[in-house]
């Protein structure tokens, strides 16, 4: 009987794979050669304010237009009949009394208390408000008594019944504009809760910047980041952050793109912007999409230095998105926005006694953030692109010859426009070009070469956005399934074995909220409570949480192994820890034998390894089943100088050993 147990699977596998599952691979990694460095910055985060990543995700306050600022001033509050409500400022209750950042107006509400003890407005959050049993919450406002007495504000998070789940009270005391803050406990874990306003006493009251904040956030910093989300940002130990994005950066129009200097300062300074994402697709509307800034500049290089990654910010370049108006700033309009790259590098490293470096040290940090990088433009394309880009990179390389500067080729991988843009940035000696792929997985696996025969006299490449699409770009239906996950794992082993030309990488988008998004398929999913990885965030987690820093040459009969057989490898040596580490992805239907034979040096006698995989390609995380692709680890021997595997069908493995 025992025999015929072992013996059944051998015999099955034979009659289905026949010879070719015993076929034996031969590879040969050489750990005497240092091929060249790899980057620290080699594996980064892409971060764009998209699928609500920022305003009800990474930047987790809780109330949905808290100032007012919304073009529907009242949108995401509930106005019960039983008082009179006003939105100022054209309704004759009360007129604008902010006036902040060149004249623009800021709004605040009016309640007119008739029916004292009665729920007035509601709060409905970004879709729901997830609150946690014992958590605290610290809430503020701004209020100023117009008329009347109203002698206490009752605030209660309620579930959909209308059930109390922790309440503050604010005793309002001044006919100023004041602030208030109270503190509320959840008795109760909810995913959909609100926030209900009552009014005690009669009269008229003035309201602004409603804020909920949990105080658990990351780093315990008050009014701080999401924290499960950021450490899922650190657990990938990223190289870089790439921040705001994206087509946000460049705005539908001139006139609502992104201005870095917009979002920097006090936070109830910064003035509301709709997200250019908000209506963008007719599949997947979001109108009550904006952007509070309260995750501003500063903010993201608060992170990128807590992340231990170096701060990448992309900037408008004068060029509205080619997608949506494509509108141009007239080239001798373009000084204003040069100016804004100019200050940027001043607000991230200039001294304190500097105009912007004394923003960021009254921000709170006078040390520089010490930023390397500076992006122009986002995805632009053609001609008008080439000549602004000349400005900006004369001013920025005259005043800061040691910045580097990121162009763009656009946003295809091919074609006339990056063939166009490619040809020109090389003409002007670009530094590093940000390429973007959102293709199916097959492209991925067939171009696992792409940059094997790239010129390497031309300028390096920031692989700056990609995702293998499961449908087509920008599809609904796009899946983060594991056949998508394995097939960039493929493609990222070219650009690991391309590392000489190859600098910086990243995924995109990064993040999206389970009940708002507007772009699939995104690394990350949450909803107001849970986040979870994605079998693509584990691929990124791996080639990140080993990037070694040396390439090494890995071949099988003296070429790249990139496909043959279905197979894809890379190697690399971790110097410090004197590591060999070999990346290895086989995307057959079967596992397959291979042999990697070290030369050049002497492998310890064991190894270790982890591996994703799924023998179901269609396989996802979900947040009932998060780790359905979860990363496994184990331990191999080796046999003398060579390691001998059987990869699983559709896997990654990445294998560690040490070096005598
Ligand atoms: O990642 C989503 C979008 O795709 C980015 O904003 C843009 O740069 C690209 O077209």
């Amino acid at each position: 009987m025992k025999y015929k147990t072992r013996f059944w699977p051998l015999l099955v596998s034979l009659l289905l794979f026949g010879s070719f599952a015993l076929a034996q691979n031969n590879l040969t990694v050489d750990v005497s050669q240092s091929v060249a460095r790899i980057q620290p910055t080699m594996y980064g985060i892409f971060y764009e304010d998209i699928n609500f990543a920022a305003d009800g995700g990474l930047y987790p306050e809780m109330i949905k237009n808290r100032s007012f600022e919304f073009d529907e001033p009242m949108m995401g509050w509930q106005q019960p009949n039983s008082v009179k409500l006003a939105f100022n400022p054209n309704s004759g209750y009360a007129t604008v009394i902010k006036s902040l950042h060149d004249g623009e107006k800021f709004n605040f509400c009016r309640v007119e208390v008739n029916n004292p003890d009665q729920y007035v407005i509601i709060n409905e959050g970004f879709r729901g408000m997830g609150i946690r049993q014992g958590a605290h919450y610290d809430l503020t406002l701004r209020a100023a008594k117009r008329s009347g007495n109203v002698r206490r504000i009752t605030l209660e998070l309620i579930d959909d019944a209308g059930n109390v789940l922790g309440a503050g009270t604010i005793i309002p005391t001044s006919k100023q504009w004041a602030n208030y803050a109270t503190e509320i406990t959840a008795t109760k874990t909810e995913a959909k809760a609100k926030l209900r306003i009552t009014f005690s006493g009669k009269g008229e009251l003035d309201l602004d910047m409603i804020s909920l904040f949990p105080q658990d956030t990351w780093k315990n910093r008050k009014n701080g980041l999401r924290k499960d989300l950021v450490q899922l940002l650190y657990d990938l130990r990223p190289g870089f952050l790439r921040f705001p994005g994206g087509c946000i950066v460049e705005g539908r129009t001139l006139a609502k793109r992104y201005q870095w200097k917009k979002t920097v300062g006090p936070v109830g300074e910064r003035a509301t912007l709709v997200n250019r994402w908000n209506t963008e697709f007719n599949h997947r509307l979001t109108p009550d999409y904006y952007q509070s800034f309260g995750l501003g500049f500063f903010e993201y290089f608060q992170l990128s230095e807590d992340l231990g990654a170096e701060p990448l910010p992309i900037l408008g370049c004068g060029m509205a998105c080619q997608f949506n108006t494509g509108e141009l700033v007239p080239m001798d309009e373009l000084d204003p926005y040069v100016q804004d790259a100019l200050d940027l590098i001043e607000f991230a490293n200039g001294p304190v006694d500097s105009p912007w470096g004394k923003v960021r040290a009254d921000m709170g940090h006078p040390k520089p953030f010490n930023m390397k990088y500076i992006g122009i433009g986002n995805e632009q394309w053609g001609p008008e692109y080439i000549k602004r880009y000349k400005v900006f990179a004369k001013a920025l390389k005259d005043a800061y010859p040691d910045i580097v500067l990121v162009s763009t080729a656009g946003p295809f991988p091919d074609g006339d426009f990056f063939e166009y843009g490619m040809g020109e940035l090389v003409k002007l000696d670009a530094e590093l070009v940000d390429e973007h792929y959102y293709r199916p997985p097959s492209w991925f696996r067939e171009n696992a070469d792409r940059y094997d025969d790239y010129d390497r006299n031309g300028p390096k490449i920031f692989a700056g956005e990609y995702a293998a699409q499961s449908v087509e770009i920008a599809s609904p239906n796009n899946k983060n399934n594991w056949e998508t996950a394995l097939s960039e794992a493929a493609f990222m082993t070219g650009l690991e074995r391309n590392a000489d030309l190859v600098h910086l990488t990243s995924y995109a988008p990064l993040m999206a909220h389970a009940d708002g998004w507007q772009w699939t398929p995104d690394m990350i999913w949450f909803n107001n409570l849970e986040s979870i990885g994605t079998p693509n965030y584990y691929v990124q987690k791996l080639f990140a949480n080993h990037p070694g820093t040396d390439l090494l040459r890995i071949t099988r009969d003296g070429e790249q192994l990139s496909g043959q057989n279905d197979l894809y490898a890379s190697a690399v040596k971790d110097a410090g820890k004197n590591e060999l580490i070999i990346k290895l992805v086989n995307t057959a239907e079967n596992s397959q034998k291979v042999k990697v034979d070290v030369e050049g040096g002497k492998p310890g006698a064991e190894g270790k390894f982890t591996r994703l995989r799924s023998d179901d390609l269609s396989a996802e995380n979900s947040f009932e089943s998060p780790r359905n692709v979860y990363p496994t680890e184990g331990t191999v021997r080796l046999n003398g100088n060579a390691l001998q595997v059987e990869l699983p069908a559709h896997s990654l493995s990445v294998f560690r050993v040490s070096l005598d």
